[in-house]
């Protein structure tokens, strides 16, 4: 669909573009300005799993942003939390191996699984619940074949997250598979609306520490999408033959980027609330539109920047094509594991997105934007 709006562009028409999955604000300057000096200074291979300031700096802010410890040999960077995760699948998952999915998901979870030649079990998690994974779900979708469990709060594209007593329930299932690894994909975990500390599954569970693989990343709390840097942090032989993946494919993430994400993890944190505090208000002006609509059920989401509206009547590959041709963008929940649903971002500058939730509300219920 940001194609197709780029397309529609080019010919010269208007299009508010909600399809985005990325933040529209800058790198931190002082991430910038470190990376500015790196390159002027020569810079060779570096190790496999990242240079050594970068695994220090994501141990130092996991303990500081979620209280959790990690050795040097638990942490493993990649090109992005995507080539974390997708390494991870690649150097575990076998032929006939089953990862559970919970839906609504992010599209590349069952495509990567796929890849690897193992199965996608894909759960699905209603709005009722929240569009969460509930204990009793997860062990009907457990079997012996169950090789990894993908977590991931804030959810894209739900924005849904799970409480201390949501995990622990989880936890209590995940113990009495013990073959079964979780992943928990946390790139969001910076961008939350509501009160209090984020939570781990990582934290509700030590005693699993030896199979929860956390992910995370510079790409959505620091803006530096294309920068191509991510961790992961789990057991160190996990750790090993994830790297051992990485070493043979794209030997490194590029150290310039590295630098750069070194100084936007020790550098000062204060942008993290104050864009959060912009997503909100965001968030809250697109929500006071769209619930105008008699087509429209959306839910508030606790974090990330995606709405995920559920359309009354008609299926949502039709209203994405009615959107665009109206003037606005939407990425059709199907992609996602939730028909019958659109996601719309609201990574954009708020009188864009209000113009679009306007034209949404206005074609979908059929009168006059
Ligand atoms: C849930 C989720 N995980 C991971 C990623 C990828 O992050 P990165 O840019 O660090 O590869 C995305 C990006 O859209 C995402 O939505």
């Amino acid at each position: 669909m940001a194609r197709r709006a780029a397309e529609y562009r080019a010919a010269g028409r208007r299009i508010i573009d909600l399809t985005l999955g990325e933040p529209d604000f800058a790198p931190p300057a002082h991430a910038v300005l470190a990376a500015q000096e790196a390159a002027a200074r020569p810079l060779g291979y570096a190790p496999a799993n990242g240079i050594p300031e970068l695994r220090q700096a994501a141990r130092h802010a996991l303990e500081r942003d979620r209280a959790l410890s990690y050795t040097d040999a638990e942490v493993a960077v990649g090109c992005g939390a995507k080539q974390v995760i997708f390494n991870a699948l690649f150097a575990t998952l076998g032929p006939g191996d089953e990862v559970i999915i919970p839906a609504p998901y992010w599209a590349s979870y069952p495509d990567m699984v796929r890849l690897c030649g193992a199965v996608p079990v894909i759960v699905p998690c209603s709005a009722e619940s929240g569009f969460r994974i509930t204990p009793d779900t997860l062990e009907a979708a457990m079997t012996e074949r169950t090789r990894w469990v993908l977590l991931n709060a804030p959810g894209n594209p739900s924005g849904a997250t799970y409480s201390h007593d949501s995990l622990t329930g989880l936890a209590e299932v995940l113990r009495r598979h013990p073959s079964a690894m979780i992943l928990s994909d946390e790139i969001y975990a910076h961008i939350r609306y509501g009160e209090g500390e984020y939570i781990s599954i990582a934290q509700v569970a030590p005693d699993l520490h030896e199979r929860i693989l956390l992910v995370d990343g510079v790409s959505k709390a620091y803006a530096m999408t294309g920068w191509r840097v991510g961790w992961g942090v789990g057991p160190a032989e996990l750790v090993r033959r994830i790297t051992a993946v990485q070493t043979q494919n794209c030997t490194q993430t590029a150290t310039v980027s590295q630098i750069a994400a070194v100084a936007a993890l020790e550098g000062p944190q204060e942008l993290l609330a104050q864009r959060c505090a912009t997503y909100r208000q965001r968030r809250d002006a697109a929500l006071a539109i769209l619930q105008q609509s008699r087509h429209l059920d959306t839910l508030e989401p606790d974090g990330a920047f995606y709405l995920l509206p559920r359309l009354a009547k008609g299926d949502d590959l039709t209203a994405a094509n009615s959107l665009l041709e109206a003037g606005c963008a939407t990425v059709p929940g199907s992609a996602f594991g939730a028909p019958g649903h659109l996601r719309l971002s609201f990574a954009t500058d708020i009188a864009s997105l209000e113009e679009g939730c306007r034209i949404i509300v206005a074609t979908l219920d059929g009168i006059p934007a």
